[in-house]
């Protein structure tokens, strides 16, 4: 198939904190490598101008700490600016001017979901819609009704096929280290199921707390913010069955599939935790009944699956920021060398974040007449640098049209329904020490007499 570029780059929300986080050190990123050569177009409300919106990318960029200002030239040569309210026709004729005769743009909505609307309206009134492509960021809605309303409305302009929804855990090499270590090799697929496969541990650390962004998180909670989107999307590709073909499309039925066969979850398999401080955020209520910590049991009901759990485990202000995936296998048939219950099973280990490490741990025997083993760990991958941020990645493949690494709707609204019975009826949360590893009444999800598997500051790379 062949995939026809956009010929300009429209971002609106271009005075924002995700302009300034993340779009321009994305866009200054391709422009370093040579691409890409379209007009590049920020649209916001603000009064401000182009030589404003200048020094902010120019700050932006500093800040991401990769300046050389002859690449920052050329991406300010590819810069222009449309300052204007999006419930004004006259901003889309003037963006529409701006565009001078692009014929596929593609529109970055780095923009609240509230806004979606009128701007997708406003895009389509004034033609800047026809045959073009819309990005949208996460939150998809905060639960299955609003993300199927947010679906309705960018529906009436564009099709599926020209949406592309950033969830940037999928831009991750280590994500995309994940995919290929399943399905490049032979070894894994048949002890990848039931029959080998205990259970399987995803935990996402992170040793900060809200950052003065209390009053969005009272919104949201570790389980919308996180759990819906980035670490379902991780179990969809670790759980899911080979694609069949290489078209992007294959990959999305596979997922689709999975997701579908993910059960709801039930109050009993969650536990909801609440760094004691975090009601002294500026922006908490006092009385607030946010999670700032998730762990949870999930069941995928497929013949490769039934009755392996999936344990999830999320939190702000544990003790490190990683995150990492242990799939655990069973032990074997018989102890042919005597019981060692203080053995652990052979496991692999996936490091998602901020190293990219594929590990197996095997027992090996101990130097020695006795039969004692010992546990080592094989590391197949043990890299510290991504050649691209998830951004760099996910806003290039974009506008080239590629739709492998974005979420369709169908996947989304999935796994909005797991989630949703515990949002609508959540437990009420259990304070933990900043510092800890949770509640420990999260010990409890992990039934069967199992443990959490904690990450660890990772040893460096062999040399
Ligand atoms: C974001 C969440 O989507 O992902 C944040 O809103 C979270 O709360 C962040 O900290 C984590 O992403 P990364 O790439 O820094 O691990």
């Amino acid at each position: 198939m062949t995939l026809r570029e956009s010929d300009a780059f429209v971002f609106f929300g271009a005075t924002g904190d995700l302009a300034h986080k993340k779009i321009f050190p994305a866009l200054y990123a391709m422009v370093h490598r040579g691409g890409p050569e379209i007009p590049i177009i920020g649209i916001a409300r603000a009064g401000w101008t182009l030589q404003d919106l200048v020094a902010r990318a120019r700050d932006s960029v500093q800040h991401s700490g990769d300046y050389e200002p002859e690449c920052f030239a050329k991406l300010v040569s590819r810069l222009r600016y449309v300052d204007g309210d999006y419930a004004d026709p006259s901003t889309f004729a003037r963006l529409r001017e701006a565009l001078n005769g692009a014929q596929r743009p593609i529109h970055y909505l780095a923009i609240p979901p509230s806004l979606f609307a009128s701007v997708v309206q406003g895009l389509a009134a004034s033609g800047c819609a026809a045959d073009a492509r819309v990005i949208v960021e996460k939150p998809f809605g905060r639960d299955l009704a609003t993300a199927e309303a947010l679906d309705r409305t960018l529906h009436a302009v564009f099709p599926e096929s020209s949406i592309f929804r950033i969830d940037h855990y999928l831009g991750k090499e280590a994500v995309q280290n994940l995919l290929y270590f399943r399905f490049a090799n032979t070894f894994l697929e048949p002890i990848w199921n039931r029959q080998y496969v205990k259970d399987v541990q995803l935990t996402m650390a992170e040793s900060f707390g809200v950052q003065g962004r209390g009053a969005f998180y009272e919104e949201v909670g570790a389980i919308r913010d996180v759990v819906q989107n980035h670490l379902l999307q991780v179990i969809a590709l670790l759980a899911m069955d080979p694609p069949v073909g290489h078209e992007p499309e294959a990959m999305q039925a596979e997922k689709l599939r999975l997701f579908r066969a993910m059960r709801p979850l039930e109050p009993r398999d969650v536990v909801r935790g609440q760094f004691r401080g975090y009601r002294d955020e500026p922006g908490v209520a006092p009385d607030s009944q946010v999670e700032t910590y998730a762990a949870l049991r999930l069941h995928i009901d497929t013949w490769r699956w039934a009755d392996v759990p999936f344990y999830i485990r999320t939190g702000k202000n544990l003790p490190i920021t990683a995150t990492e995936v242990v799939v655990n296998l069973k032990t074997p048939p018989l102890a042919i060398f005597g019981g060692d219950d203080s053995m652990p099973a052979n496991h692999f280990r996936l490091r998602l974040s901020p190293e990219v490490v594929i590990a197996t741990g095997a027992l090996v025997k101990r130097n020695g007449e006795e039969m004692h083993g010992e546990p080592v760990e094989l590391v197949a991958r043990h890299q510290t640098v991504s050649e691209k941020s998830p951004y760099e990645r996910l806003l290039g493949d974009a506008i080239r049209g590629d739709t492998s690494l974005f979420t369709q709707d169908d996947c989304v609204e999935a796994a909005w329904r797991v989630v949703e019975p515990v949002l609508r009826d959540p437990m009420p949360v259990v304070d933990y020490e900043p510092g800890s590893w949770g509640p420990n009444a999260a010990r409890a999800v992990v039934d069967c007499g199992g443990s959490w598997h904690d990450p660890r500051p990772e040893r460096p790379a062999p040399p």
